[in-house]
């Protein structure tokens, strides 16, 4: 499914209406993996899956950090927001340091990843997998696998 997001209002409700579709399994964490260049939208989409779920802090890019992890307040579905990026990272045994085994475990756990592609090799789990492309004129393209 590809949707067409003209300006930051369309990419935020459907930012939006995604978050409102994910229900957690019984099992694992819900893993998300945003993939596209720089720019994109990835972290712009995060921002707004985490406002539409009840974020009020400022969500910032995790580029410096790795990871941020927000408790959402809403706890009958998920209980924790994290927020990776991967972008400096180089192999899937980078994420060990933020115990991503452990976080994939918890079925509290709603996790966006940012350049999953670095960590491939780590991301033997099944995902929810969304793809953003940047138009030359403005507009975001998301495709969902
Ligand atoms: N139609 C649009 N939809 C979404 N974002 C838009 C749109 N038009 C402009 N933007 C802007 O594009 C930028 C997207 O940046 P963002 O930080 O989300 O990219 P990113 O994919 O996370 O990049 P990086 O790989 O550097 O982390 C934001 O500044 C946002 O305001
Ligand atoms: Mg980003």
């Amino acid at each position: 499914m590809e949707i067409i997001a003209r300006n930051l209002a369309e990419f935020e409700a459907e930012a939006s209406r995604f978050a409102g579709s994910l229900t957690p399994s019984s099992q694992n964490a819900m893993l998300v993996t945003l993939s596209g260049e720089l720019g994109a939208g990835k972290t712009a989409f995060t921002k707004a899956v985490a406002r539409a779920l009840g974020v009020e802090e400022i969500v910032t890019s995790p580029t410096f950090v790795l990871e941020k992890i927000y408790l959402l307040p809403d706890k009958k579905l998920f209980k924790r927001l994290i927020h990776i990026d991967a972008y400096r990272l180089e192999k899937g045994a980078d994420l060990i340091p933020l115990c991503f085994d452990k976080l994939m475990q918890d079925s509290g756990n709603l996790i966006l990843l940012e350049w999953p592609e670095r960590v491939a090799d780590a991301l033997l789990v099944p995902s929810k997998k969304v793809f953003f492309t940047a138009r030359s004129d403005g507009s975001r393209s998301i495709s969902y696998d």
